[in-house]
């Protein structure tokens, strides 16, 4: 059922999950959440909220494997959340979401199954937790998930590997690069991690002086294996190997890859294969997590699985009132379509999850960020919101101050961890103490300061927290936002794994390239053609 971009969509054909679901502007509930949102929802205010209610932080709150979540701080009343409960009833959400893990094709423009979470079912959960007409692809996930790790132990007991390079962009570096930087702490000592990603030569170069061909192992991570930058780049570093006195790229370059017969053609007899069923952005637990695997052993690649696979059996089973990726998914609906807020801003009060937000900016904006539905129709209402944020308390110190008092209103997402990895006690208790005191800011506000020193507060936030940063709650916390993804995205009504917005931009690349040579600038736009010209005028 390929489809081309732009294409409308052929519903018959369609799995029966998917027919006749309505979009939540389709919902009968819908015109009441408006309504509800311009009687309470416009006026609501959190201060008052809370003096009124006194269970408020009870009921909106609640435990998820690893997880713990304060919804209180937001702007949603308990009307409010019953109406946004109806939605989800009426758009059929569950059946949707049982029809993913059933294997079923809702990636309907590219004719596939939505799998990452068999990557981390244990082989236990078949025929309970997962489909057992999907035994086969279970048992492939698990023969290449043992020899992957396997392989993973044996880089870890090579002496003379003392550097890894993976080669890879999007959900081919994201993710990894994301989980390790968040548990370095538990790198074995002596082997380092680099990630290139960037076409940008500065990238891979910069690396490479830190690196010997000798000692180093390259992994090229690349579902398709086609993927320009990432192509570039594993020519490039295996230039430099040769250059430099490498003999062995069947021994060191190992490829990582949905398509096995292109990285055999680079000369790469290593690889550990994925299925076109696993999205780039939802690859980190398939062979993509290699370098995971590598950095901090076999055991710990299973440990992050299994937080995933907690996070993934609570979004199956729990019902939808209790179910955090649901209540998430339904707050971020309720802020872009009602409230109109545009962008969530990701606080993480943790500095080694600072790659966090840019792995999130891939799952929810390469999800959600469309503007047709399931059979190609335009929408009339927004979609994924913007994604940003940095750890604090830095961002306290850059955009923290838009956040409290500026014009526009900007849900937070803080995320904190009750156990440092460090022993700097003082600092934790302060870096604890500041995610609290920021959330507590937005939503008291400061009434009395006037003028420039008025805070208006009532500004809405979220709060999750984990016990610690270890395998186990990242991957519960990284599933636990890939499914409120998925929820939101099905309320909209859209198809959330696929990307045809990044195809143009690299068909226009291709054609541009040879034109930096040839400085031809027929049938060009007037600005490319001027900007073209002008690099490669000597000035
Ligand atoms: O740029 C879009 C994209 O297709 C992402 O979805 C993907 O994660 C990335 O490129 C890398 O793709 P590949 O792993 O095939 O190199």
């Amino acid at each position: 059922m390929a489809l081309t971009p732009g294409s409308a969509l052929d519903m018959s054909g369609l799995p029966a999950a998917l027919v006749n679901r309505p979009r939540c502007d389709q919902a009968a509930v819908w015109p009441q959440l408006g309504q509800h949102h311009r009687q309470a929802g416009a006026a609501f205010d959190l201060r008052q909220a809370f003096a009124e209610d006194e269970r408020r932080f009870d009921d909106f709150s609640q435990g998820a494997p690893h997880v713990f979540a304060d919804l209180s701080k937001n702007l949603i009343d308990r009307t409010g959340e019953a109406l946004l409960l109806q939605l989800a009833r009426e758009c059929r959400v569950e059946a949707h979401r049982d029809a993913m893990f059933a294997g079923e094709a809702i990636n309907t423009t590219e004719g596939r199954a939505v799998l990452h979470t068999l990557l981390r079912a244990p082989r236990e959960a078949l025929g309970g937790a997962v489909n057992p007409a999907l035994g086969p692809q279970l048992a492939e996930v698990h023969a290449t998930l043992d020899a992957m790790l396997a392989y993973a132990e044996a880089v870890r007991a090579d002496a003379a590997i003392t550097d890894v390079v993976n080669i890879g962009i999007g959900g081919s570096d994201l993710g990894p690069k994301m989980v390790v930087r968040a548990l370095l702490d538990r790198v074995s000592p002596g082997r380092r991690v680099h990630f290139v990603s960037n076409v940008d030569g500065h990238e891979l170069a910069a690396v490479l002086r830190l690196v010997k061909p000798r000692s180093t192992l390259f992994l090229v991570a690349s579902k398709t294996f086609t993927t320009t930058e990432t192509m570039a780049n594993a020519h490039a570093a295996r230039r430099w190997f040769e250059a430099g006195g490498g003999v062995d790229v069947a021994r060191q370059f190992v490829g990582l890859t949905a398509n096995v017969a292109a990285a055999r053609e680079f000369g790469i007899q290593t690889t550990f294969g994925f299925w076109d069923w696993v999205g780039g952005r939802y690859s980190l637990w398939s062979a993509i997590g290699l370098p995971i695997a590598i950095a901090f052993g076999a055991t710990a690649f299973r440990t992050l699985l299994a937080g995933a696979h907690a996070m993934d059996e609570h979004f199956r089973t729990a019902p939808l009132a209790r179910n955090l990726p649901v209540r998430l998914a339904l707050l971020d609906v309720w802020y872009r379509n009602f409230h109109g807020f545009t962008s969530r801003n990701i606080a993480p009060y943790h500095s080694a999850l600072r790659y966090l937000a840019m792995h999130l900016q891939q799952v929810e904006m390469e999800s959600n960020g469309k503007r047709v539905d399931l059979a190609g129709q335009a929408l009339g209402f927004g979609t994924a919101p913007v994604l940003w944020g940095e750890p604090g308390a830095n961002g306290q110190h850059a955009f923290f101050q838009m956040l409290h008092q500026g014009t526009d209103v900007v849900p937070v997402e803080f995320i904190a961890v009750r156990e440092a990895s460090h022993e700097l006690p003082r600092q934790h208790q302060l870096l604890l103490a500041n995610a609290l005191a920021q959330a507590q800011a937005l939503m008291l506000g400061k009434p009395d300061g006037g003028g420039h020193k008025h805070f208006p507060g009532n500004r809405p936030s979220t709060f999750l927290l984990l016990e610690r940063l270890d395998p186990e709650s990242l991957g519960a916390l990284i599933a636990l936002q890939e499914h409120r993804v998925f929820v939101s995205g099905s309320l909209w009504g859209l198809n959330s794994f696929d990307q045809w917005g990044v195809e143009l931009g690299k068909v226009l690349a291709r054609d541009i390239e040879p034109r930096l040579a040839s400085g031809d600038v027929a049938g060009l736009d007037g600005s490319t053609a001027g900007l073209l010209r002008r690099l490669l005028e000597n000035y």
